[in-house]
């Protein structure tokens, strides 16, 4: 099976990479931006069959000369993932979100691609009521510049499914957690910070509610939709654990023995949504799929992961793992700071 990854070097495409190594030929197109990064596939680039191409999904003829004419299947993680990026700047997350995906559609078309499985998030479907669940067809309802371009790629996905009878996937992910996450989203973020005793900045109250499912599981979930999931239809995958933030950074310094003054707290996210919760109901049900690893057991994994790799955080944090990408590619933009 060949299966073209784009966005393979982010931190849930790698461990799908990872996942995948070893039983399918893997393209990995990327545009190893400040996301991107290469130190996450050190060892599943071994595999003979894996081969990375740079290139940028809003780039047709690139994507085009990077796809195999026999590619049985895309999965689609690339994407501007951020939101606190997306309220700064909006413009590259249309780009690479909403039309870099119409171009994979076009591209994956043209190829007669067998499958196309698009990653979108459980964002999309805006703040939850405090009992609220979000299901497959309830209405989008996105709230910042980064769940607007999410929504609107899925829209396009759906659109390449009815007027072009493509063979399309979608499925809408919790908030992920584990290794390899980049230290700009909460939880590395605060893992990394309470590590180096510096404060965990908590936006506003710090009552917003997240369901956290680890980023293995995801994966797991997401190849059980590739091979069995039916065809047209989307399909959430979420952790079960709707928790309010403040409460996993208590557990957080509980775990590591540190105060709960480290967490500080600062102005809240401009339109920040309150509550996702989905419903993922319908994956156990046609799929068996359901989450394996408890939140307690995957935040203490993942915090020992990051006490274990303090290397990994440092070259994350001085734009090191970026220097690679310039001996080996000569980007112009490599080496920079990001943090
Ligand atoms: P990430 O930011 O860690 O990685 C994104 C990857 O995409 C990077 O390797 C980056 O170099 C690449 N990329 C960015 N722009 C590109 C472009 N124009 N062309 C080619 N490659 C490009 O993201 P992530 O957290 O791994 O998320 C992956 C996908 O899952 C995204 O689509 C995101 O919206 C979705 N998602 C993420 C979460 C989460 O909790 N992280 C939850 C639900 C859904
Ligand atoms: O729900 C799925 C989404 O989860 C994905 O689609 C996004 O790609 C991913 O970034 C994530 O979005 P969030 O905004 O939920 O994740 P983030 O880690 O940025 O923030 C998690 C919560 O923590 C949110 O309520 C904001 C808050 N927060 C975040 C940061 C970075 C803080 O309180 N302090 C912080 O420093």
């Amino acid at each position: 099976m060949t299966i073209f990854v784009t966005g393979g070097a982010g931190f849930i495409g790698s461990e799908f990479i990872r996942q995948m190594a070893g039983s399918a030929r893997i393209i990995n197109f990327d545009k190893l931006t400040y996301a991107g990064n290469l130190d996450n596939l050190t060892e599943a680039a071994k595999d003979p069959g894996y081969s990375l191409v740079k290139g940028d999904v809003c780039d047709a003829g690139a994507v085009m000369a990077a796809m195999p004419e026999d590619c049985d299947a895309v999965v689609h993680f690339a994407a501007e993932s951020h939101v606190d990026r997306s309220i700064v700047g909006a413009e590259e997350f249309v780009l690479t979100n909403v039309l870099g995906t119409q171009i994979m559609l076009e591209v994956s078309r043209q190829r007669r691609v067998k499958r196309f499985l698009h990653i979108s998030t459980d964002e999309v479907g805006g703040d939850m009521p405090p009992d609220g669940w979000f299901k497959e067809d309830d209405p989008l309802q996105a709230s910042s510049p980064y769940a607007a371009s999410k929504a609107s790629a899925e829209l396009f996905v759906r659109a390449a499914a009815r007027t072009h009878g493509m063979n399309t996937l979608i499925t809408r992910t919790s908030n992920n957690y584990g290794p390899y996450q980049f230290p700009e989203k909460l939880l590395p973020l605060a893992i990394s910070n309470v590590l180096e005793d510096r404060p965990i900045p908590v936006y506003g109250d710090g009552m917003q509610v997240r369901d956290w499912v680890h980023v293995t599981d995801n994966c797991r979930a997401l190849r059980a939709v590739l091979e069995r999931g039916r065809v047209g239809e989307t399909y959430h995958i979420g952790g079960g654990n709707p928790l309010p933030n403040i409460e996993v950074l208590r557990t957080l310094l509980k775990t590591l023995g540190k105060p709960e003054s480290l967490m500080t707290r600062v102005t809240d996210r401009p339109g920040h949504d309150r509550r996702y919760a989905v419903d993922f109901t319908k994956t156990t049900q046609e799929l068996g799929w359901k989450p394996e690893i408890s939140f307690a057991d995957g935040l203490a994994q993942t915090i020992r992961w990051y006490q274990d790799n303090p290397e990994w955080v440092r070259r994350c944090r001085s734009g090191e793992y970026r220097k690679y990408y310039e001996q080996m590619y000569g980007a112009r933009e490599a080496g920079a700071s990001v943090l």
